[in-house]
Parts: C-alpha cells; structure tokens; sequence
C-alpha cells in the first residue's frame, strides 16, 4: 500500500478506534508494534521452534571480531582515557597485522587508486581533479600523514572522518590493510632520501631523471 492512501485511511479510522490504534496507524513503522521475535526465547513461527536465526553456513560476517581485533579495528589497544566527545582514547597498531608482500601492495595500488586516488591523488599528495572540485573540504595531502600509526589510516578508511565517508563497504579487512601499506609506499616514494637507494634502483632514477 502506498503512503497516500494508507495516510487516508488512518485518519479516517483515528475517530473510530482511539489513540492507540491511530498512533498505529499512522506509524506503521514503529518496528515495536510489529509481531517480531524476542532474542533467546521460543518461537513457534520457525520450525526448529528458535526465534534467534544462525547464520548461513559457510558464511561469516563481514567485519567479525577474530581473536585478533587489531586486524578488523586497527586499534591496538586504549589508553584507559576517555576524549570529550566520550570515546576511549585508542592506540592504533604501528604495524601492519598482516604480512606486507608484493602481492599486497599490488592490490593496495589497484585498490587505492580506484577508491582513494579519485579525490586524494595518485601520488598522494591531495592532487586530483575531484579534489580541486571540492570546496568545502579538500582532500589532504596523505604525506602529512607520514607519521600516523598504519592503523591510525586503517581507522579512517574503515569508519571515516570527518566529511569523509567510510569506505568499508568498498574494501574487505584485507583490501585496506593492502591501501595502507600502499599509502605508506607512495609516503616512502616522495620523501626518500637518495642516499639510502639501492645501487641499481639509483642508477635507474638518475637515467629517467637527468
Ligand atoms: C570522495 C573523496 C575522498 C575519498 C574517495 C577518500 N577520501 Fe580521505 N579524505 C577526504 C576528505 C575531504 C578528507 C578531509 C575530511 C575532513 O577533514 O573533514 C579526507 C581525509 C583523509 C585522511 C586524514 C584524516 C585526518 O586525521 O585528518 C586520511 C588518512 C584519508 N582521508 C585517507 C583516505 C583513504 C585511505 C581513502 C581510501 C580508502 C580515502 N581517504 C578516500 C576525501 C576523500
């Protein structure tokens, strides 16, 4: 039923049945008037007579809680404090929780570039068409994060921040571990300095830049 007519119909039927029952109506999503099953109790509604539901097999949740939380949270541990927006002060893991191969950074690349490159810059540096098109709030340049723990990142790409948006539904656990450690490469790539090259990797940057 659409809105118009169920909204007619309600306010026809307020003088008849009363408060409660036009409150009703006129609220049909007021979840806590909806038949619904209560957590741990019997239900007569499933066959197996439990109201709670397991999940599919074979399926886990996207953001469980392994035995290893700074894997699905970035976050170390806390501080014990508490900020004024009442949060707990965290510390965020200063490695990265999973082994940092070629493989990862690969995928990290690919990953950042289509979802994070757009506004902060393929090189990371804030420079992107997107970013110039945003007043309100550019895009920051993610060298001025150099210095930020790996989970500190992990963090913001998970739930945001500020007028950034979360980007967990665009990446899996794995996928931003692999951003992060693509975005500490692309850190490393603009403030190296030449000395501390390998012999080879020296010879090659001096030949494509004269
Ligand atoms: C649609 C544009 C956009 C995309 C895509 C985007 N960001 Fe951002 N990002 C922003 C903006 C804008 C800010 C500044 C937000 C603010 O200060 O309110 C920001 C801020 C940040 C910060 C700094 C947080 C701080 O403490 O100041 C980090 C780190 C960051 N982004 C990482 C990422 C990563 C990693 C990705 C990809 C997973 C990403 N961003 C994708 C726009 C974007």
């Amino acid at each position: 039923m659409s809105v118009r007519p169920l909204l007619v119909l309600s306010l026809l039927a307020a003088p008849l049945c009363g408060v409660a029952c036009s409150e009703q109506l006129l609220n049909p999503m007021a979840d806590h008037r909806q038949p619904r099953e209560r957590a741990y109790r019997p239900s007569d509604f499933y066959a197996d007579g439990l109201a709670m539901r397991a999940p599919p097999a074979g399926t886990v949740p996207r953001e469980r809680r392994t035995m290893n939380p700074t894997l699905t949270t970035g976050i170390a541990s806390y501080t014990g404090q508490v900020a004024p927006n009442g949060e707990r002060v965290a510390r965020y893991a200063s490695k990265i929780p999973v082994p940092v191969t070629r493989d990862l950074l690969r995928l990290g690349r690919k990953r950042y570039d289509i979802t994070c490159g757009t506004c902060h810059g393929p090189l990371g540096d804030g420079n992107s068409i997107v970013g110039k098109q945003m007043s309100l709030r550019p895009p920051p340049s993610l060298h001025l994060y150099a210095n930020r723990a790996p989970g500190y990142i992990f963090e913001v790409a998970t739930h945001g921040f500020g007028l950034m948006a979360s980007y967990a539904a665009e990446l899996s656990v794995e996928e931003r571990w692999a951003v992060v450690a693509y975005v500490r490469a692309l850190q490393v790539s603009q403030n190296v300095p030449v000395g501390s090259l390998t012999p080879d990797v020296r010879r090659q940057l001096e030949q494509e830049h004269p």
